[in-house]
Parts: C-alpha cells; sequence; structure tokens
C-alpha cells in the first residue's frame, strides 16, 4: 500500500488580490523573518515530501513564481485568469489532479504559521478504516471573526461548511471553524469539484460547499481539530502581517533557549528564518540577526548591534553599536567593538577592531590590532579594492588604508597615517605631517592675541 509520503500533491493558492494590504507588491511577496511568506508554505510542502507542488497565481502575480522558484525550482506555476473563488483556483490545475490518485492537499499562500506536523495528522486521517473522501482543519475560536463555520451532526459527523457571508444568525454562533486547509481523496476530487456551482451573491465557486457534494455522494467527510489555531491565521493586512512576524519571532527565540541561548531581553532580539546559533552564545538587548548567519559558541553580542550574512566563530564579541554586513567571518575570539562597521571581510583569530571604524573588503590576520578611527578606503568612486593586513599588525589610530594595499606581518603603522603603498612584514610606517615645535612660541602668541583684542577694544 502506498502511504500518503509518496503520494502527495500540494497546491498553495495564491491567485487572490490581497487588496487589504494597500501594496503594489502581491501579498505573499511581503517578508517575514527577512524572506518572503510565500517560502514558509512552500517549505511546509516540501517537509511533507509532496510529491509535486502546484502554485496557482494570477496573471498579474507572476513575480510570486519567479521568487518562489528560486527555492523550489520543481514547481508547478499555475494562472488563474480570474479570480472566481477557491474551488476554481483549484480546479485551475485541473491537468495535473484529474488522473491524480494520492492524496491532494490544498494550502493557502498567506498562512506562514503552519507546521507541517499538524499537516501530517491531516494527511494520516486518509490511512483511516473509514477512509474519507475530504479531510478538513476546524479551530475552537472564542471570536470567529469572519471564518466559515463547521456544521456537525449529532454524532460528530461533518455535514457543511457555511461561509460567514452566508451564515444565519444560528450558524454564527458555532464556534468551530474552517481553517482552510483541506486534503482530498485524488480518486474523488475532480468529480466532486466540478459539481460545485457559483454562488448567486458573487458567483464565486467555494472550495467548502465540496463537503456537502462529498456527503450526498455518500462519501466520508473528517475534521482534524487544531491545538493551536494561530497556525491557520491568515495575512490580509499589514497589522496581520505584523503579528506573524511577532509569533514567527516568539517560535525561534523559544527555539533559541530551549538550545542553550541566553537572552537577557528575549522579546527584543529579532531573528531570520535561517540564523544558526549555538549553545552558551550571550545576546544582550536589542539585537537584529538579517538572513544568512552563524554564531557560533560562547559569542557575546551587544547591545543595538546589526548583523547579517556574517559568520562569527567560537568566542567572538560583537558590539555594542556594531554592524556586520554580508561577507564577513571572525575567526575564533575576535573582537568588533563600538560603531565599528565590517563588510565583506575576514578577521583572524584574536584580532581587535574595538572602536569607530570601517572595515570593508579586507582580509586581516590573526593577533592584529586595529586602532580606533581606522578606515579601509576601499572604494574610489569607480571600483572597490581590496586590503590586506597580516598577522600581529598593529595599526595606530585615525589611519586610512587606501586599498589596493598589502601590509606585512608584525608591520606597525603610527596614527594619523593615510597609507597609499604597500608595506613589508616588521616595517614602521608613519605618514603624515611632522610637528613644527616653536620654543616659547605660545607665550608670544597669547601676548599678539591679546594685545590686538585690546585695541580692537579701545577702537
Ligand atoms: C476561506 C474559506 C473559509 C475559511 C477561511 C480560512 C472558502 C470559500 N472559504 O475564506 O471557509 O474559514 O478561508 O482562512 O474557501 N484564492 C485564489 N483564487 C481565488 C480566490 C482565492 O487563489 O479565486 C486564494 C487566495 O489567494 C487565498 C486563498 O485562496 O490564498 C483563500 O481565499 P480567501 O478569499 O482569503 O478566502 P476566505 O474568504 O478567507
Ligand atoms: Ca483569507
Amino acid at each position: 500500500m502506498v502511504t500518503f509520503n509518496n503520494s502527495l500533491f500540494t497546491i498553495i493558492l495564491a491567485a487572490g488580490k490581497g487588496t487589504r494590504m494597500r501594496s503594489s507588491l502581491p501579498k505573499v511577496l511581503h517578508p517575514i523573518g527577512g524572506r518572503s511568506m510565500i517560502h514558509y508554505v512552500l517549505e511546509t510542502a516540501v517537509e511533507l515530501q509532496s510529491e509535486q507542488v502546484a502554485l496557482v497565481v494570477s496573471d498579474s502575480q507572476k513575480a510570486v513564481v519567479v521568487e518562489a522558484q528560486r527555492t523550489f525550482p520543481k514547481l508547478l506555476p499555475v494562472v488563474q485568469e480570474e479570480q472566481l473563488g477557491t474551488a476554481h483556483a483549484v480546479l485551475s490545475t485541473r491537468a495535473f489532479i484529474e488522473n491524480y490518485k494520492g492524496i491532494i492537499l490544498i494550502l493557502f499562500g498567506d498562512t506562514p504559521l503552519i507546521r507541517h506536523h499538524t499537516l501530517s495528522k491531516v494527511l494520516n486521517c486518509f490511512q483511516n478504516p473509514s477512509k474519507p473522501a475530504v479531510v478538513i482543519v476546524g479551530m475552537e475560536l472564542e471570536d470567529p471573526k469572519t471564518y466559515g463555520r463547521i456544521v456537525t451532526s449529532e454524532n460528530n459527523q461533518v455535514k457543511a461548511i457555511i461561509e460567514h457571508k452566508e451564515a444565519s444568525e444560528n450558524i454564527r454562533k458555532i464556534k468551530l471553524c474552517n481553517a482552510g486547509v483541506m486534503a482530498l481523496d485524488g480518486a474523488h476530487a475532480v468529480k466532486l469539484l466540478e459539481k460545485i456551482v457559483p454562488q448567486e451573491s458573487n458567483q464565486e465557486y467555494y472550495l467548502t460547499d465540496i463537503v456537502t457534494i462529498a456527503r450526498a455522494e455518500g462519501l466520508k467527510v473528517e475534521v482534524v481539530v487544531a491545538q493551536d489555531s494561530s497556525e491557520f491565521e491568515g495575512v490580509n493586512t499589514r497589522k496581520d502581517l505584523a503579528e506573524s512576524e511577532s509569533k514567527m519571532q516568539e517560535r525561534w527565540r523559544n527555539n533559541a533557549l530551549e538550545q542553550g541561548v541566553t537572552m537577557i531581553s528575549p522579546e527584543t532580539v529579532h531573528f531570520s528564518y535561517d540564523t544558526k546559533i549555538a549553545s552558551d552564545v550571550m545576546i544582550h538587548p536589542f539585537v537584529n540577526l538579517g538572513p544568512n548567519t552563524i554564531i557560533e559558541q560562547d559569542v557575546t553580542i551587544r547591545s543595538f548591534t546589526d548583523i547579517e550574512g556574517s559568520h562569527i566563530k567560537k568566542g567572538s564579541v560583537v558590539g555594542p553599536f556594531a554592524r556586520l554586513r554580508p561577507g564577513t567571518v571572525l575567526e575564533e575570539n575576535a573582537k568588533i567593538g563600538n560603531f565599528v562597521e565590517v563588510k565583506n571581510s575576514l578577521l583572524g583569530a584574536n584580532t581587535k577592531v574595538n572602536h569607530l571604524s570601517y572595515i570593508g573588503d579586507a582580509v586581516i590576520g590573526q593577533k592584529t590590532n586595529i586602532g580606533a578611527g581606522t578606515i579601509t578606503c576601499n572604494y574610489d568612486g569607480f571600483n572597490k579594492w581590496q586590503t590586506e593586513i597580516g598577522d600581529g599588525v598593529s595599526i595606530g589610530a585615525n589611519t586610512s588604508l587606501v586599498a589596493p594595499l598589502k601590509i606585512g606581518d608584525e608591520a606597525y603603522i603610527g596614527a594619523g597615517s593615510t597609507i597609499t603603498k604597500d608595506i613589508a612584514p616588521q616595517s614602521l610606517a608613519v605618514a603624515r605631517a611632522q610637528v613644527k615645535e616653536i620654543e616659547k612660541g605660545a607665550v608670544s602668541l597669547r601676548k599678539k592675541k591679546s594685545t590686538l583684542t585690546y585695541e580692537k577694544d579701545l577702537g
């Protein structure tokens, strides 16, 4: 017997207009945790080992397909020419599902919080001896808002789903709501979907009508009641987007805390979908971790630090007020202090950049000290150039390193220098105007100044 694992076809609906977002960007391309919302549902479909995944979009939203295919090239894009309702959207994949005998799972692109183990429960229903043709997901809500209501009989059989718009006062009192997710036995799916007729009120084909149709055919409909209804909350407005973001962040933070990360004020720390963070990392309040960041054991990230695309190795300390941009690698026990920006640079083990510096396109060795106010001048207005600094180098404060440039091991650069040529290992380099000292000059200067003031006052 085939299990659902090797016979699942997932359809993700995303052709809706999303007008309430008030945006020129398609709704499912709005970001959560540093990537487009559509990726969460896609990832869930992949985790469920779907054989194939179809994404239904409108004609004007082909950008959604391009974005989705970036991470899932095998995706089947389907255009729903006109948005005539959820059943119509599912039937626009007809060419793919017509002869499909596995299970067809229908998900919405705008519900990023769905977890695959909840959906596994839905799929497992098809192993039941009752052999359902349709499985829906219910959620008990104190405030059912405008969700469709699930009508059940005395013996708990699902009879119908009535949309809020069409529901009578009595039906609206029902608290068991339709979460939207649905799974169909492919052997019956198209036959049942074809029987759905448009609503009189708005000419829309409601997928939810499949319940009564299946029952009339003598087929079984089952409901899985979700334990955590927040998983099915859809994003319709910017407020919903912010709420979903905050729920997702809470999941990631709880996960990090469980994995042994210390956060002094967790609610002020933001992760990305792919943040990798080891145990015994200490994060101070107000830290933002952008996409593609790896933080190894025993690292400390201090307040008001923004990190993206960086790999921070064991024992390093970053911040407060630091910015690590993509391509930054800190080897073990490196130190980045306050008001330091690093971009596309490798800093060797035990190297320190403690204050007020910009390090861009640089490769720095081990045990090197970069003085306060050091700037790598990596851009000449046309091209970006690299700076190479060896091991055990000492760069004096307020130094400008004009790239391309190489500074050899154990070199020593005097403070305030503008270095425009390569410096050999162990050399001492100073490039600044000579100090001119005039003996007793201060006395004569003051005398001159005060005479002038005296004359001016008189005059
Ligand atoms: C739907 C359910 C409702 C359930 C709710 C849960 C129906 C008729 N109603 O209502 O019972 O409580 O979800 O959130 O299914 N879409 C298309 N093409 C269309 C219409 C919609 O692709 O022609 C897509 C939308 O982009 C969206 C999804 O289908 O991803 C759901 O559509 P939406 O209009 O939001 O349905 P609801 O009214 O929320
Ligand atoms: Ca919706």
